[in-house]
């Protein structure tokens, strides 16, 4: 009988996906219920043929000198790979995936959620309800109108489409950034190109949906917020740092911008201290893709990876750039 391939887990995945792992390759799991330490990681990687990682792993030459040469693959769960360093996997001939497509509706549907929630004042009401009571005045608790007001939407890969293509019910005009023009988002969205500089400053709503690349890093800081409107909302679901969060949490501090809807941040899991204390702010815990079936599919992709590397071929989902 064949050897079956031996992988490394460096996290707990949802009970299906483990049941179609244990058909494919022999594996060691971490099972804490906490991201593999450093030091577990680089020994759990030691001689196996392909290593399943999540976003809070950093995969670097040390973690690919310590798998070793046999090791095949670094099979990203999640379609973000900031954590890994490509170029340096490429370089070794070590095939690195990640998960794409299968999220796209769970992480635009968590953008508009964080859209709505920071423009109808969603968690500061709830807050308010928990603490005490309210009487119902004209005044109280305004938020922002949706319907019929521009979008900007920064970055028009697979998620940002998505999120745009979602605005058509609400009868909003899209603005789009990215490198370059994109005929497919326009013919689906309806969408008009726009430099970042215009789109920020003629959106009420802006939405981040970029990798985090050394280009991206910081690409909305302090002049960039300074260009907002001051009735607009930013809404961040895409990776942390593309967003200098000290930056803004000084512009939601003086009201220079409206308001923020965050799911990402700098330095995970904390978010910049400055930001728990403002009312205009809502903020989740990374959990863009986190539905139970999105969470199953990425794994059943990370799978079907793993799969292709463990047979010696070229797996689906390769990671290129
Ligand atoms: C989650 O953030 C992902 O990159 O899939």
């Amino acid at each position: 009988m064949n050897r079956k391939g031996n992988v490394y887990v460096s996290r707990l995945l949802p009970h299906p996906v483990m049941e179609k792992l244990k058909e494919i390759c022999d594996f060691e799991v971490n099972a804490e219920p906490r991201p593999a330490t450093r030091e577990e990681l680089l020994r759990g990687v030691r001689g196996r043929d392909a290593v399943l990682c999540l976003l809070n792993d950093r995969i670097d030459a040390e973690v690919f000198d310590a798998a070793g040469p046999q090791c095949r693959l670094f099979a990203n769960y999640g379609v973000g790979y900031n954590n890994i360093d490509v170029p340096e996997a490429r370089k070794r001939g070590v095939w690195v995936t990640n998960t794409p497509d299968v999220l796209n509706d769970a992480t635009a549907d968590m953008a508009w959620a964080l859209l709505f929630a920071a423009a109808r004042r969603v968690a500061e009401g709830d807050r308010l309800m928990r603490s005490g009571t309210f009487s119902w005045q004209p005044e109280f608790m305004l938020g922002a109108d949706i319907t019929g007001r521009t979008l900007g939407v920064v970055g028009a890969g697979r998620i940002g489409r998505n999120f745009a293509l979602k605005s058509r019910g609400f009868g909003m005009k899209v603005l789009y950034s990215g490198r370059r023009p994109s005929p497919e988002f326009e013919a689906e969205t309806g969408g008009r190109f726009a430099a970042l500089d215009e789109l920020l400053r003629d959106s009420d709503f802006v939405s981040i949906h970029v990798p985090l690349t050394p280009e991206t890093h910081h690409l909305i800081g302090e002049r960039e917020l300074g260009l907002m409107k001051p009735s607009a909302i930013l809404i961040n679901t895409s990776r942390g740092p593309v967003v200098d969060e000290k930056a803004l949490a000084r512009a939601l501090e003086a009201r220079t911008i409206r308001g923020a809807g965050l799911d990402v941040f700098e330095n995970e899991p904390n978010p910049e201290p400055g930001l728990k204390a403002l009312d205009n702010v809502v903020m989740t815990p990374h959990i863009g893709s986190a539905t139970v079936e999105t969470r199953t599919n990425m794994g059943l992709v990370v799978v079907r990876n793993i799969a292709a590397a463990l047979e010696g071929r070229e797996p689906p989902n390769l990671v290129r750039g």
